[in-house]
């Protein structure tokens, strides 16, 4: 018995004063008890509409519920909300959608390796469409917390350590899941997670401490959540994390200083899971009561799962501690966001409206997406790509080889792994009969220290041409609390590798992985070594079209390869620090024995037991042809204010095949009034060059884009010189310079 006026409660579409008129006219009619039940986010009941939760919509004390997506459960839950309670609100319902619903693409991290925004769209577009029919209005994704510490399981569901790369991929992912219009069939609302610095957890252990300098908040772990704010990313998810003593639930100066007052955003806040009961866990508040007042009262509008807003905030209005202004200020956020997707309308779904899941062209994205994600790491002699004439028997090792699921890696609650290719199918497939394929596992899992499995792979790589080796990680070994303390290969691997390289044949190792692993030690065992990450669905097709050149490989990292754990924290655009290491230190590094007796090699920033470079920098991914950089110029050497000044350099492709390559753009301030980075990617742009083919690609810089925040905790722009890089990765060696003055042109 809905008694709203239904037909007042449309979209009105691009007219925000009529929208916020809406909302208002709503809101007068609700009761407290109503206001706060918007607030509530509860996890459904596993396909089903159990009496208690039947009666909490009823009554209207539920604004969403999270993990349904049983498509008539989800539409009599939408049902009982619009038709059995008062004024009739429609559900939000949630879900963890976070790279595909049913058809599964590359982790965040390898869609990041594509540096293909409108390909990262087009992923999130499908998996809004296949969320969609299943009723799912609403995406905790994308993930954007830069991720700098592969140690953190959640490095796989990041888009890796660049702040700017983040903020334009989750941007696309953005725009892909939310469509055009967010009330179009199809969309879903995003939510940018997790705000904010959640991804500099102490020691990469999840759920960890976080202790940020604003500068570096600012500088660093904030720009991508600006950018998907600018997206119209419609909620935004609050960290677990304890930022500088005040856990990010309970942070007023990130929910309303900065989300609300300088970014002037106009969607909703949602915790994270438990995280505003967890206030008084981390130790902010005493009890469940003081932590629905510190989380409203912060600016955190919907909690997820735990019931503190439920059982306390009416009083806590009620003695005025809670002011029904704020209270306004959160239901209504909820509200505007239910609007803009067109719920009052249109609360259903119906399955035959959208296209079947995991449908052929679904797939085929999928399969573009996983080849793009992929990186070429070593490739020694021309080893890859493999010739099928070449080959008359083919040794696949591996427990990755043939894991249907596995290769889905992380968040795949509704990944279906019946339509996984693997990468031992789609080698046969390719192959025909053309080539003898066998396949052994090696070892059980990549865990597995029993080497009963070695005799036997190791006998198939004696009789074998060549050996393609699938390691790295189970999908389990990353993702949320999936973090680990030593990310070299897992298990027995080492050993397995280093006994088939002693039967001397070529060696292709794919990793799969859900993170950058420390591969130092195996390195000079393989011939070359394609990161796949968890390629998802059409991982094998991938797979199998790089090794045998049906494709070249156009991934570059969106994260440092370290040699070892203990160079964590490594990343491209560190500081230069007063005693950078220098080349000289580096050479003698490698050369000294373990337990040199003299190591007087200069007070530099280094370890004494391994190099201070990465094994494989930012940016850095290998193709099958060579692109060549050329004459790297400046438009003008002098930049005012307000012109722009172009940076070209000539790419040329000076191998025989066609081939893809991410031209990057790199910047460094060398003096500031707050230290700057080394260096900091500023733009990119793939290109597709046929054999011996020339272009020129120019980025167009302005004053803005070389702003930062300074002392003051301003976005500053000051004058100075610049080194500018443009290559093939973060350790690009053409440069050159130019100069900015505090002038103005005109
Ligand atoms: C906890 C995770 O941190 C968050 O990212 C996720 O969206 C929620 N659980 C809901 O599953």
């Amino acid at each position: 018995m809905a008694t709203g006026p239904v037909t007042e409660l449309s979209e009105p579409a691009d007219d925000p004063a009529l929208l916020e008129q809406r909302i208002a006219a709503l809101l007068r009619q609700m009761t407290l008890e109503e206001k706060i039940g918007q607030l509530a986010l509860v996890p459904g009941a596993g396909g089903q509409a159990p009496d208690q939760l039947h009666q909490a919509l009823r009554e209207g004390r539920v604004g969403s519920i999270l993990n349904e997506v049983q498509v008539d459960t989800v539409n009599e839950l939408q049902r009982i909300a619009v038709e059995e309670s008062r004024l009739g609100i429609p559900l939000l319902i949630g879900r963890d959608v976070i790279h595909g619903f049913t058809t599964v693409f590359p982790i965040p991290l390898g869609q990041a390796a594509t540096w293909n925004p409108d390909l990262i769209k087009r992923g999130a577009r499908i998996a809004a469409l296949e969320a969609a029919a299943a009723g799912v209005n609403w995406t905790f994704a994308p993930m954007i917390d830069i991720a700098r510490d592969p140690r953190w399981g959640r490095v796989a569901e990041s888009l890796g350590e660049d702040p700017w790369l983040t903020g334009l991929l989750g941007a696309a992912m953005v725009s892909g899941f939310q469509g055009e219009r967010l009330s179009e069939p199809g969309s879903i609302a995003a939510c940018a997670k997790h705000f904010a610095g959640y991804g500099a957890c102490e020691s990469g252990k999840d759920y960890n401490t976080t202790n940020i300098p604003e500068q570096e908040l600012r500088n660093v772990h904030l720009p991508p959540f600006k950018a998907a704010v600018d997206a119209g990313a419609a909620s935004i998810m609050t960290s677990f994390s304890d930022l500088n003593g005040v856990p990010a639930t309970g942070n007023e100066m990130l929910l309303k200083g900065i989300l609300r007052d300088e970014w002037h955003y106009d969607g909703f806040v949602v915790s994270d899971w438990d995280s505003v009961r967890q206030l008084a866990v981390h130790g902010l508040t005493a009890d469940d009561r003081e932590s629905a007042y510190e989380a409203a009262n912060a600016g955190c509008d919907v909690e997820m799962n735990s019931a503190t807003y439920a059982d306390h905030l009416l009083s806590l209005v009620q003695e005025g501690r809670i002011s029904l202004v704020q209270l306004d200020t959160m239901a209504g956020n909820v509200l505007r966001t239910k609007f803009r997707l067109g719920l009052f309308d249109n609360p259903y779904t119906d399955p035959s409206r959208f296209p079947a899941a995991a449908n052929p062209e679904h797939l085929q994205t999928a399969r573009e997406a996983a080849l793009e994600s992929m990186v070429l790491l070593k490739n020694d002699h021309g080893t890859l790509p493999l010739a099928v004439e070449a080959l008359q028997t083919l040794a696949v090792i591996g427990p990755l080889a043939d894991e249907p699921h596995e290769q889905l890696g992380t968040w795949i609650f509704d990944g279906d792994a019946q339509y996984s290719r693997t990468a031992l199918q789609s080698i046969r497939d390719l192959v025909g009969d053309r080539v003898r394929v066998e396949h052994v596992r090696g070892l059980e899992t990549t865990r597995s220290r029993d080497r009963s499995g070695f005799a036997e792979a190791v006998a198939l790589a004696e009789r074998s041409d060549a050996v393609i080796l699938c390691l790295g990680e189970e999908a389990i070994l990353s993702g949320e609390a999936h973090c680990r303390a030593h990310i070299g290969l897992p298990g027995a691997q080492e050993e397995l590798i280093a006994a088939i390289a002693a039967a001397g044949k070529p060696i292709v190792l794919v990793l799969l992985a859900g993170r950058p692993l420390a591969l130092e030690r195996i390195l000079g065992h393989v011939q070359a070594l394609l990161c796949a990450w968890h390629p998802g669905t059409m991982g094998g097709p991938a797979i199998a079209d790089l090794l045998f050149g049906i494709a070249a490989p156009s991934g570059k990292l969106p994260v440092t390869f370290p040699r070892v754990t203990g160079q964590i924290p490594i990343y491209y655009a560190h500081k230069h620090t007063g005693k950078p290491p220098t080349p000289e230190t580096f050479a003698y590094i490698d050369d000294i024995e373990p337990r040199a007796p003299q190591l007087s090699v200069g007070n530099t920033s280094f370890h004494l037991d391994v190099s201070y470079t990465p094994l494989f920098p930012f940016g850095f991914g290998l193709s099958y042809t060579v692109f060549e950089y050329a004459n790297l110029r400046v438009s003008s050497p002098v930049m005012t204010m307000d012109d722009s000044i172009l940076i070209t350099a000539d790419v040329t492709n000076r191998g025989d095949r066609e081939a893809e390559e991410v031209v990057q753009l790199y910047l460094r301030d060398l003096a500031a009034s707050v230290t700057r980075p080394v260096r900091e990617l500023k733009a990119f742009e793939k290109v597709r060059l046929a054999p011996g083919e020339q272009r020129t690609i120019a980025f167009r810089l302005t004053a803005r884009d070389l702003a930062f925040y300074g002392r003051t905790m301003r976005l500053t722009i000051e004058p100075g010189q610049f080194h500018a890089w443009i290559g093939g990765s973060s350790t690009a060696e053409l440069r050159t310079d130019f100069v900015l003055t505090d002038s103005h042109s005109s």
